[in-house]
């Protein structure tokens, strides 16, 4: 959801940050603009409009070199999506320039209280930065004027600034979204994502929140908002080409599908050191010294944290609750005496989660975040975090983050029980399995022959029945087919009344114990017309199932089941000519609430 790339160096920067937007447009965004030195005419100039980066690469075909500039893409929230609310945005006299993520929440009174004089070119709250940098620059120093700015804003900034009278610095500013800073012999490069940094940067800092940058091409100074220096520590960039790009496959979805066996085994790698998991102590004295843990989470996340619930009450015997995380920030439940929070995430940013890391942190909790992105915010904030492993997920349909975040989830459970069985090897069975499920589907049949009304129901029981939320949510993100996941045994209490001939209706059947419950299910869904597939476990195959996956673990089976539904989503999409990675209305880093 909005992404940023600025770059100051030796090179043409814009081909540096048209190459950093393509990386971020997976981030989901409306439109797309940049901003260059123009040494003929000592400014700034400014292209932007609705519509892909690409339109951008055409309409900025022949800007003239800068060795400077900013960009952005940008995800509407306040003001139409059109021309004049994309960024950049400017100040009345078009001296300084902008790009911003995030919300001002206060813009309007800031408008109201200093900037009644100035003329305003954007609907948006963007702009009011801009405007009030340059009122305060008449009588401050430019970086004064831009922390005095900083300190009145509320709400969330990740930042960019030029001014046309210094075109040797770009200024930075961060606070709630991620920023990051590379750096090489070539320049620095200031970004939303490490992503827009691979090729670019040997080296990276993520900011920290309340953080204000001066970025010339070969130096990077750092200092909080009152203009202290701050001392900051460069990483080496680990990512590189390949995690990035989509190799044989048509879609990154498709090709992170495929990696899910890799994740399962980079997890186990990661985890476990000879025979001790890589988890910090304190992380499971913190777990067991706690009366409940309370799971939270967005989307896909969220329905791994259900899965999760299952395996920490049944491995561990620990009571826990999963909450929305949009829902727990603002509306608690009564929380138990001595609660322990798990926050998990893909991304790291999803701001509704942040929400809740910032309520806990103040109520003093201990918190862990379970993610994908080791620097993100939700991975700073917490008190505790561990890491996904699944390397960049690009497509905006989560596919092998959920998988990661099972398998994570399963090795903290084991850790805190009493490991009757081997962790290590169950998920080396279910990578396999995944694996040789991958080898020889031919799932587009299916969706060719089943998919073919306006809507689908996945039906299950236990963890079939979590895993067929996730599988509705994939296939109506992705395919626009009004998908529900319920438990079997509840059709019957009123959703079946929308069965009706032709109504496709698939069946996850994973667990033995329960596989003639489904199936009666199922007959009840057929006798009213229904369409019906069944996606099983080989101990629980029938004749005619269409889908049969090896066996695995009875606790681990959502790491396999799922892989089918994300191929179901995945061909739906495909046979419907849709955006397969870049979703309508959906954005893959949700960082406003
Ligand atoms: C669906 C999907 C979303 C995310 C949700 C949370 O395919 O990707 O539902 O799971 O937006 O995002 P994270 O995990 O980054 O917090």
């Amino acid at each position: 959801m909005c992404g940023i790339v600025g770059f100051i160096g030796n090179k043409n920067a814009k081909d540096i940050i048209l190459n950093g937007l393509t990386r971020l447009e997976y981030r989901g965004y409306d439109s797309a603009g940049l901003s260059l030195f123009n040494n003929r005419y000592q400014i700034f100039d400014v292209y932007k409009d609705e519509g892909r980066v690409q339109k951008l690469i055409d309409s900025t075909k022949n800007a003239p070199f800068s060795n400077i500039g900013i960009g952005h893409t940008r995800w509407a929230t306040h003001g139409r999506v059109n021309q004049e609310n994309s960024h950049p945005h400017y100040s009345q006299t078009r001296r300084f320039i902008i790009v911003h993520n995030g919300v001002i929440e206060n813009y309007q009174q800031l408008k109201d209280q200093y900037l009644s004089k100035s003329k305003f070119y954007s609907e948006t709250d963007t702009e009011v930065i801009a405007q009030l940098i340059e009122t305060f620059s008449q009588t401050l120093h430019v970086e004064n004027a831009i922390t005095t700015t900083l300190k009145l804003l509320h709400g969330s900034y990740a930042l960019l600034v030029l001014d046309a009278n210094d075109p040797e610095k770009i200024y930075a500013a961060k606070y709630k979204s991620p920023l990051v800073i590379g750096k090489s012999s070539e320049g620095i490069t200031i970004a939303s994502d490490l992503m827009a940094l691979i090729g670019y940067s040997n080296t990276y800092h993520p900011l920290e929140d309340k953080t204000f940058v001066v970025a010339r091409k070969d130096d990077v100074r750092v200092f909080n908002l009152d203009h202290l220096p701050i001392d900051v520590e460069f990483k080496p960039l680990e990512l590189t080409d390949t995690d990035t790009t989509k190799g044989e496959f048509a879609h990154y979805m498709m090709k992170e599908i495929h990696e899910q066996p890799s994740v399962i085994r980079r997890i186990i790698t990661n985890y476990f050191v000879p025979n001790q998991t890589f988890i910090n102590p304190e992380i499971i004295q913190s777990i067991q010294g706690s009366d409940r843990v309370y799971i939270l989470a967005a989307g896909t996340s969220m329905h791994a944290g259900l899965v999760g619930k299952q395996l920490l009450e049944k491995l561990a015997f620990i009571p826990v609750e999963v909450h929305i995380a949009s829902e727990f920030a603002y509306q608690k439940p009564l929380l138990s005496k001595n609660p322990f929070f798990i926050l998990i995430t893909q991304s790291g940013e999803t701001a509704d989660l942040r929400a809740c890391v910032v309520s806990i942190n103040e109520m003093k909790y201990k918190s862990l975040t379970i993610t994908n992105v080791p620097t993100s915010t939700l991975a700073r904030e917490a008190t505790y975090s561990l890491e996904l492993f699944a390397g960049p997920e690009i497509a905006v349909a989560s596919t092998k983050a959920y998988v990661a975040q099972v398998s994570v989830l399963a090795i903290l459970a084991y850790e805190l029980s009493s490991k009757s069985f081997d962790i290590k090897k169950e998920l080396s069975i279910a990578a396999l399995s995944i694996e040789h499920f991958l080898e020889n589907q031919a799932m587009l049949y299916l969706t060719r022959n089943y998919l073919t009304k306006r809507n689908c129901f996945f039906i299950g029981r236990g963890l079939d029945y979590l895993v067929g939320l996730e599988a509705a949510l994939k296939l109506k993100e992705i395919s626009y087919i009004q998908t529900e996941g319920f438990a079997a045994g509840e059709l019957k209490h009123g959703t079946i009344a929308l069965i009706e001939d032709g109504t496709p209706v698939i069946a996850l059947i994973s667990d033995p114990t329960i596989n003639g419950n489904t199936r009666s299910n199922l007959k009840e869904v057929q006798a009213r017309g229904a369409n019906t597939f069944r996606i099983v476990m080989e101990s629980c195959k029938q004749e005619g199932d269409q889908v049969i996956l090896e066996d695995v673990h009875p606790l681990l089976t959502p790491l396999v089941m799922v892989v089918p539904t994300q191929l179901i989503a995945y061909y739906a999409a495909l046979e419907r000519s849709y955006d397969i990675d870049k979703p309508r209305n959906l954005a893959k880093s949700v960082t406003v609430e």
